[in-house]
C-alpha cells in the first residue's frame, strides 16, 4: 500500500505570506482626494488617490499615537491626522510637519515616517505589496522595493474586455484557497441547468507539473460534459480548446482557454484580510463575444452565480468549523491541496533557513477523480 491511500490529517493553520503583492480594493471604490480603509493580513489601511489619480496605501495610524489616518484631511498629496496634525506624504509616508515644534526645537520630523506601502493599479484592482514585518518597535522607513511587480491578469490581443467580481468569506485563507482548487465539490455545490447536474459525474484524469511556488494544471483539451465548451468550440471553429490552471503563491489562480484566436482568461485571488476572514477576488478578462453588450453582465452572472455557491458554502463550512473539527484530505481529489499546504511550508522555511525554496512537487503527475 502506498503512502497516499491513507487520508491525511490537515488542520489549515491559516498562517498568512508577507513579502507578496496583494489585491487591496476594487479600483472603483477609491475617488480622487477621498480616504478608503482596507484591510490586509489583519493590517489596517487607508487608500486614497492623489491629485493626479495615483494610488497610495498607508498603514491607518499615526506613528505618533495611533490615530487611524483614515479619520484625518487629505488634499490630494498630504494626509493631516486629525489628533495634533501631522502632516504625512501620501506616497512616501515621511512625515512633512509637525505644528507643535518651536523654532528653536531641532525634531527632524523628515525622519519620520508612517507606514507606506507600494501600491500598484492595473486590471481594475488596487494591489499593495505587503512586506515582512520588521523587528518589533523599529517604527516605519520608507516604502519597501517589491522584488517583483505586481501580478496580472494574462491577456492575449490588444483588444479585450474585463470584468471583476468578489465576495467575502468567513473562513480563513486556506479553506478558501483549497475551496477554490478542489474539484469534487463541483457536482454537489455547481449545479445548474445550463452548466451540469450531479448526474454528469464521471472519471477525469488530468495532468500537472511543477511551476515556480506552484503547480499547473496541463493544458488540454476539455472535458465535454458541460455545455459551454462544446458551444466554445462550435462557436471559435477551433479543432480544440485548451486550459491552462496555475496556481502560484501566495494565493492566485489563473486560468487561460484558447480556442483559436478566441481566449478567455482570468485571475482568481484568495486575500488574508483576518485570520478568519478572506476575500475572493475574480478579474476575467476575454475577446470572445466581444461585441456582444451583455458580455460583462453576462459572465458577472454566471460568475457571480459559482462564487455565490462557494460564498454559501463557506458560510454554512464556517459553522463546522467554528469548534475545531479533525479534517482531512484524500488523494487524488485533495492533493493540490496537499500540495498547497506543502508549499507554504517549503516557502516558510526558506524564508526562516534563508535557502532556496524546495519545490515539493517533484515532476509531473497525473490525478484521477469523479466530478
Ligand atoms: S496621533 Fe497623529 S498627530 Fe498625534
Ligand atoms: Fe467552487
Amino acid at each position: 500500500m502506498n503512502s497516499f491511500a491513507t487520508p491525511t490529517r490537515q488542520t489549515p493553520d491559516a498562517a498568512m505570506l508577507f513579502g507578496f503583492w496583494y489585491r487591496a480594493l476594487a479600483s472603483e471604490r477609491v475617488r480622487h482626494n477621498r480616504l478608503q480603509k482596507a484591510m490586509l493580513l489583519e493590517i489596517p489601511l487607508v487608500i486614497g488617490r492623489d491629485a493626479q489619480g495615483r494610488a497610495f496605501a498607508l498603514r491607518d495610524a499615526c506613528p505618533h499615537r495611533g490615530m487611524p489616518l483614515s479619520c484625518g484631511l487629505f488634499d490630494g498629496q498630504q494626509l493631516e491626522c486629525s489628533y495634533h496634525g501631522w502632516k504625512f506624504d501620501a506616497h512616501s509616508g515621511q512625515c512633512q510637519l509637525i505644528p507643535s515644534l518651536t523654532a528653536d526645537q531641532k525634531l527632524r520630523e523628515d525622519r519620520i515616517y508612517a507606514g507606506a506601502m507600494a501600491c500598484a493599479e492595473h486590471d481594475d484592482y488596487i494591489w499593495v505589496f505587503v512586506p515582512e514585518p520588521g523587528p518589533a518597535g523599529a517604527g516605519a522607513t520608507k516604502p519597501e522595493e517589491p522584488p517583483m511587480p505586481a501580478p496580472r491578469v494574462p491577456t492575449f490581443s490588444s483588444a479585450y474586455k474585463l470584468a471583476y467580481l468578489t465576495a467575502d468569506m468567513p473562513v480563513n485563507v486556506d479553506h478558501g484557497i483549497i475551496g477554490l482548487m478542489d474539484p469534487a465539490h463541483g457536482p454537489f455545490v455547481h449545479q445548474a441547468w445550463w452548466w451540469r447536474s450531479r448526474h454528469s459525474i464521471h472519471e477525469k484524469q488530468k495532468a500537472f507539473e511543477p511551476i515556480p511556488k506552484g503547480f499547473r494544471m496541463s493544458a488540454h483539451t476539455p472535458s465535454s460534459n458541460s455545455a459551454h465548451y462544446k458551444l466554445l468550440r462550435l462557436y471559435a471553429d477551433a479543432e480544440f480548446i485548451t486550459t491552462t490552471i496555475d496556481f502560484v503563491l501566495p494565493n492566485l489562480r489563473s486560468e487561460t482557454i484558447r480556442a483559436g484566436k478566441y481566449w478567455f482568461s482570468s485571475l482568481t485571488t484568495v486575500t488574508p484580510i483576518t485570520r478568519n476572514r478572506c476575500r475572493i477576488d475574480v478579474v476575467a478578462a476575454w475577446n470572445i463575444f466581444r461585441w456582444l453588450p451583455f458580455g460583462p453582465r453576462l459572465l458577472k452572472f454566471v460568475f457571480g452565480k459559482f462564487v455565490e455557491q462557494d460564498r454559501r458554502t463557506m458560510e454554512l463550512q464556517a459553522e463546522g468549523l467554528k469548534h475545531d473539527p479533525h479534517l482531512m484530505l484524500i488523494d487524488d481529489a485533495d492533493r493540490p491541496a496537499k500540495w498547497y499546504f506543502q508549499l507554504k511550508q517549503a516557502y516558510m522555511d526558506a524564508r526562516r533557513n534563508g535557502g532556496e525554496m524546495r519545490h515539493p512537487i517533484s515532476g509531473p503527475v497525473t490525478l484521477k477523480w469523479r466530478s
